[in-house]
C-alpha cells in the first residue's frame, strides 16, 4: 500500500448480497493473508512464529514487534495481575451448567469477564480479557465434565500452561503432548486478517465504542457458526466417519460423499489457494506427538486422496487442506474427545487477534479512531 494509492473498486449489482466478499473496507496491521503463503503476523510468516512462546506472539500482535526478555517478563506480570475474573463469572457459568453449547458459554462468559467498576482503558481491557481466558476456558471445560470451577490461575508460567494447570486433566493425560498441541493450536489461530467474520463482527460492534468484552462476545457468536469456527467440530466428526487409512477405502468414501452432495470438510478456504500452512504445521506436530494415532493416520491419507479427488473438479479453486482438517484430530489425541468444545480453542486464541485489531481501529486516523461501521444497503423494491 502506498500513500494516496487508489483503491477504487467498482461495486457492481453482482457484488450485492454476497457478504462483502473481496470488497476492500479497511486496513489491518496485525496480519495479512497471502493466498499461497498463508497468514503472516505483522509481516512474519506464521511458520516463523510457532517456536516462540504464545505470550510473545500475542505481544507481537499488540505492539507490532517482538518483546525483549524484560518486556516479555513485564507483559506476563501484567497478565498475571489480571488473570482471575470476578466471582460473577463462575456463578454465571455454574448457572448455565455443562449442557449448554461451549461456544454459548464462552460468549456469555466474555460478556461478564470484566466488571464496570474496574474502569479499564481499552488496552488494559484487552490485556485483562487475554489474561482471564485460560481460567474461563478451564471453567467451561471442567463444568462440561461435571467438575467444579478451577482454582485461581497464575500466568507467570505462560498462557497455555495456566490453562492446563487450571484444567487439571486426569493423570493418564500426557501433559507435555497436550502442551505442545495446544501451544501450536493457540499460535496458529491468533489472527487471520481483518475480514474473517468473527474479526469483522468484533470490530463492527466495537466501533460503536461498546465494551470490548461485548465486542468479543459477539465475535465468538459469529465464530460459532458451522461456516466459520465450528467447522473444526464438523471436521473431526467427518474424519471419524472415514473409518480407514487405506487409500482405496478413503477414495471410495470421498467419492460417495461427493456423489451424495455432502460436504468434504477441512478442504478449501475463502482466501487461500494452496494448502494452509497452519494445516501443514499441525501435521508436523502430529508426526511428533501422535504418529500412530489411528485418526491421525486416516487424516494423512485423506489429505492426499481428497485433495486429488477434489482437484478433478475444475470449479474448485482450492482443493487443499485448511486449518480445521487437522486440529480436531490432534485435540482428541490428547484427551479432548468432546468435539463440541473444539471451537472454544479457536475462540480462546482468536480473541487476542481481534482485541489487537480493535485497539488498532480505536487508535486509527491519528487517534480519532474508525467511525461507527455504517455500510450502505441498496433498497430493492418488492415486486
Ligand atoms: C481462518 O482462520 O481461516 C478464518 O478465520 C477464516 C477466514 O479467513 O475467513
Amino acid at each position: 500500500m502506498t500513500p494516496g494509492e487508489d483503491f477504487l473498486f467498482k461495486v457492481k449489482e453482482s457484488h450485492l448480497d454476497t457478504g462483502l466478499r473481496g470488497i476492500p473496507v479497511g486496513t489491518c496491521r496485525t496480519s495479512s493473508v497471502d493466498p499461497f503463503e498463508g497468514v503472516h503476523y505483522v509481516g512474519i510468516p506464521v511458520r516463523d512464529t510457532v517456536e516462540r512462546a504464545p505470550a510473545e506472539v500475542v505481544y507481537l500482535l499488540l505492539h507490532k514487534r517482538w518483546p525483549s526478555d524484560d518486556e516479555l517478563h513485564a507483559f506476563l506480570d501484567h497478565l498475571d495481575r489480571a488473570a482471575n475474573p470476578p466471582a460473577t463469572v463462575g456463578r454465571v457459568l455454574e448457572a448455565l451448567g455443562g449442557n449448554v453449547h461451549p461456544m454459548k458459554a464462552l460468549s456469555i462468559g466474555l460478556e461478564v469477564l470484566i466488571e464496570d467498576e474496574e474502569g479499564l482503558e481499552s488496552l488494559d481491557e484487552v490485556m485483562a480479557i487475554i489474561a482471564r481466558m485460560p481460567w474461563l476456558m478451564a471453567a467451561i471445560h471442567r463444568l462440561r465434565l461435571n467438575k467444579s470451577l478451577p482454582k485461581p490461575v497464575s500466568l507467570k508460567e505462560g498462557i497455555v500452561s495456566a490453562f492446563i494447570t487450571a484444567l487439571d486433566p486426569s493423570p493418564e493425560v500426557d501433559r507435555k503432548a497436550m502442551a505442545s498441541i495446544l501451544k501450536t493450536f493457540y499460535i496458529l489461530h491468533l489472527d487471520h486478517g481483518g475480514g474473517n467474520l468473527s474479526t469483522f463482527t468484533g470490530k463492527a460492534v466495537a466501533s460503536s465504542r461498546a465494551d470490548i468484552t461485548a465486542a468479543l462476545s459477539s465475535a465468538m457468536d459469529a465464530l460459532s457458526g458451522p461456516l466459520h469456527g465450528r467447522a473444526n467440530q464438523s471436521c473431526l466428526e467427518f474424519v471419524q466417519r472415514v473409518g480407514s487409512d487405506d487409500p482405496e477405502q478413503v477414495e471410495k468414501f470421498v467419492r460417495t460423499e461427493i456423489e451424495a452432495g455432502r460436504p468434504i470438510y477441512g478442504f478449501g478456504h475463502a482466501v487461500l489457494k494452496a494448502e494452509d500452512p497452519r494445516a501443514t504445521l499441525q501435521l508436523e506436530v502430529g508426526e511428533m506427538v501422535c504418529p500412530n494415532d489411528p485418526l491421525f493416520k486416516t487424516l494423512k491419507t485423506l489429505r492426499e486422496v481428497a485433495s486429488k479427488v477434489l482437484a478433478e473438479n475444475p470449479r474448485i479453486s482450492n482443493p487443499n487442506p485448511n486449518v480445521d482438517l487437522v486440529s480436531g484430530t490432534l485435540l482428541q489425541s490428547v484427551g479432548f474427545t468432546d468435539a463440541q468444545t473444539y471451537t472454544t480453542f479457536f475462540g480462546w486464541s482468536r480473541v487476542s487477534g481481534i482485541g489487537a485489531q480493535i485497539l488498532d481501529e480505536r487508535n486509527a486516523r491519528d487517534g480519532k479512531g474508525v467511525p461507527i461501521y455504517r455500510p450502505k444497503y441498496i433498497h430493492r423494491p418488492t415486486k
